[in-house]
């Protein structure tokens, strides 16, 4: 069996565990602290268990899945992983730290990807144990529900280490696309640009919380509306993407919304903290504008 390390127990790297157990993969998990690793674990085995009541996956095959994934509380353990993924925080300073502290524990074979949404991988690459054994792999929110994997290659990364990351992620039952190492790679490229937009509108009074989230996911058959999707990826997260789109290009056209910048100055970071654009303290979001 082989064994996949996941760094990040938050939504994103416990999605990404909690696909990667299901697909039969041994999983170590980490993050701050043994706690968040365990907390990141039950939020999976809660998950697990409603598809178990909604008869989607056995309850052997549920359990199993579950038993797959090993909390870790240092990242001695990750020399066992031949695919490690992080998930941490979208803060490249963050993220160099971590290469440096779990490169040094890896198997000179073993790959490191990055589930960036945004930076650039060929820049992180340099934080890595081996540029050529590092790439973007680039997961969706929920991961056990989007079918997508954006898989992005630096300018150093090898034809076997994307050929390898490839079968993985295809044996997640993803559908893979490739995108080339430039600001937002292909979905945030397209994506922020709306949400920050919606933002602005709400930001100049051009309509309310409720009205922007109801016109554009009725009005172009959305799941969610984008203030209502800005809350779900958290709005820090939306922000440094918003950044790094700015600064990557230059182009004053992706400039972050300044009442993005207000929420996220305020802790008001989304659903992770109970407060973006809605109120989340309540059976039901409240809009707040
Ligand atoms: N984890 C796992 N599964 C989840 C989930 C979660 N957090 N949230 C919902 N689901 C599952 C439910 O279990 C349900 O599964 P079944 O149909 O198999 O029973 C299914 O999703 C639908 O859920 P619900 O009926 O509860 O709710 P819904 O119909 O309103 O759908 C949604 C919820 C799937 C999240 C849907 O609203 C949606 O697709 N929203 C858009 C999500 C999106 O755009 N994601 C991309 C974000 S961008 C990103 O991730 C990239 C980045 O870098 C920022």
């Amino acid at each position: 069996m082989k064994t996949i390390g996941v760094i990040g127990a938050g939504q994103m790297g416990a999605g990404i565990a909690q696909v990667a157990a299901q697909a039969g993969y041994r999983v170590l998990l980490s993050d701050v602290s043994i706690e968040q690793a365990e907390k990141g674990k039950a939020g999976i085995a809660k998950r697990l268990a409603r598809a178990v009541d909604k008869e989607q996956v056995g309850a052997a095959e549920a359990d199993a899945a579950r038993d797959r994934i090993e909390p870790q509380r240092e990242h001695a353990a990750f020399a066992e992983a031949h695919i490690v993924i992080e998930a941490a925080t979208e803060r490249e300073s963050i993220k160099r730290t971590i290469f440096a502290e779990v490169g040094k524990m890896m198997q000179p074979d073993a790959i490191l990807a990055s589930n960036t949404s945004s930076i650039p991988i060929t820049r992180l690459a340099q934080a890595a144990p081996d540029p050529a054994r590092f790439m973007g792999v680039h997961f969706f929110n929920p991961v056990p529900v989007m079918k997508p994997i954006e898989l992005i290659r630096g300018l150093a990364t090898s034809d076997a280490t994307v050929a390898t990351v490839e079968a993985f992620a295809q044996s997640l039952g993803k559908i893979v696309v490739h995108a080339n190492d430039a600001p937002g790679f292909i979905v945030n490229r397209v994506l922020l640009p709306m949400l920050n937009e919606a933002i602005f509108a709400l930001g100049e009074g051009v309509a309310t919380v409720r009205d922007i989230d109801a016109a554009v996911s009725l009005g172009l058959n959305h799941p969610m509306g984008p203030l209502t999707l800005a809350d779900f990826i958290g709005l820090d997260t939306c922000l440094e993407i918003a950044r790094v789109l700015h600064e990557g290009t230059g182009d004053p056209k992706f400039r972050p919304a300044p009442l993005l910048i207000k929420y996220v100055e305020a802790g008001w970071l989304g659903r992770k903290t109970g407060r973006g654009f809605y109120d989340y303290s309540g059976p039901e979001p409240v809009p707040t504008r």
